[in-house]
């Protein structure tokens, strides 16, 4: 049976781990100059309703450095969502015949979901107004690069600083499941309403993590190792104004040297950009030798590279060949363990 990738909540933490071990393995591989060819003669649909730099470069390049290819079908460019178009359901199965895999970034979280139901080819969520579940693994990976010394992912704590935006809902999700501490420190109306907490404390009761709410700074920032933040835009069909935004949000919930000093000294500043420097975070933490926002960036090429090959190697049958050619016998053995020949997860 096909798996999609639409939300981490239907993916246990072992794999999760999985995904950031492989995500790594792959990376280092590359760095020394082995490209694995997993994904050869594969093609991978985009759909992009909005707008993108990281999701849709970070997809395409991961495809063409594992062998395969990424075709972008923008806005307009494709019948679906057009007033004469195609159903989404009959837009994905045409799709399903013509590619191995589609990702779509959507402004609405239906819309995916629908497309995933429709097609017979793993489907990925590259962002919708409910989440950002790519977005959640390249920056746990990042996050597992940049551990504070002596601790391990469930001894830290990451603060969501601000507006409950889809990435601070999917840093609740990502960080409720792999046991760590989460707290959104926002104003009152701008924070993670309960239903999507309900969620986080489920993840967390397995875990042993925890999920908290704030607008008190001193709690919420105590002992941070990590601070996140996104754009003020308030509702994604109500954005707010400039000046909205302003009023709601600053000074208090600014990421600036003030902030970052109530943290712990070794916080690192996370943000999944593109940033309103001068709003949400200002130069001086951004350009900060403890932001660690430009590799969340690459990272996201690491988490997809690692999620096509989870999605995909189950489906293909690698030669013994195929599988002598990667180099690394460690590789081999989590290829092994998720195609039909080896153990499943
Ligand atoms: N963080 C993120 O998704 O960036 P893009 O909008 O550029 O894809």
């Amino acid at each position: 049976m096909k798996r999609d990738f639409i939300d981490t909540n239907t993916y246990s933490k072992d794999e999760i781990q999985f995904l950031i071990d492989l995500g790594i393995q792959i990376k280092n591989d590359i760095k020394n100059g082995n490209y694995p060819q997993l994904l050869k003669n594969k093609t991978l649909g985009m759909i992009f309703e909005e707008s993108s730099t990281r999701t849709r470069v970070s997809f395409e390049t991961a495809m063409t450095q594992l062998g395969g290819h990424a075709e972008y079908l923008a806005p307009g460019q494709i019948h679906l969502g057009s007033s004469e178009g195609e159903t989404l359901s009959d837009t994905a199965i045409v799709l399903s015949r013509l590619v191995d895999v589609l990702m779509a970034r959507v402004a609405k979280h239906s819309t995916v979901v629908q497309l995933a139901e429709a097609a017979t080819v793993p489907v990925l969520n590259g962002m919708s107004d409910y989440n950002h579940p790519t977005q959640e693994i390249g920056d746990i990976i990042t996050i597992s690069e940049h551990l504070p010394s002596g601790k391990k992912l469930k001894d830290c704590k990451i603060v969501f600083v601000g507006d409950a935006t889809q990435v601070c809902v999917s840093t609740m999700f990502m960080a409720s499941k792999m046991g760590m501490e989460f707290v959104q420190f926002g104003p009152k109306d701008y924070q993670i309403p309960e239903e999507k907490l309900a969620i986080g404390r489920a993840n967390a009761k397995i875990s042993g993590g925890s999920v908290k709410i704030t607008d008190q700074p001193d709690e919420a920032l105590k002992d941070a190792d990590f601070i996140y933040t996104d754009v003020w835009y308030g509702l994604y069909e109500n954005p707010l104004s400039y000046d909205e935004r302003m009023k709601v949000f600053y000074p208090k919930y600014q990421v600036n040297d003030k902030l970052m000093s109530q943290a712990s000294s070794h916080a690192k500043f996370m943000h999944c950009l593109p940033a309103n420097r001068g709003e949400e975070v200002t130069d001086s933490v951004i350009d900060s030798p403890n932001s660690i926002a430009w590799d969340e960036a690459e990272n996201r090429l690491t988490a997809m590279r690692s999620l096509l090959v989870y999605l995909l190697a189950p489906s293909i049958n690698y030669s013994e060949k195929e599988l002598n050619e990667l180099n690394d016998p460690r590789l081999k053995n989590m290829i092994l363990s998720i195609t039909s020949n080896g153990l499943k997860l």
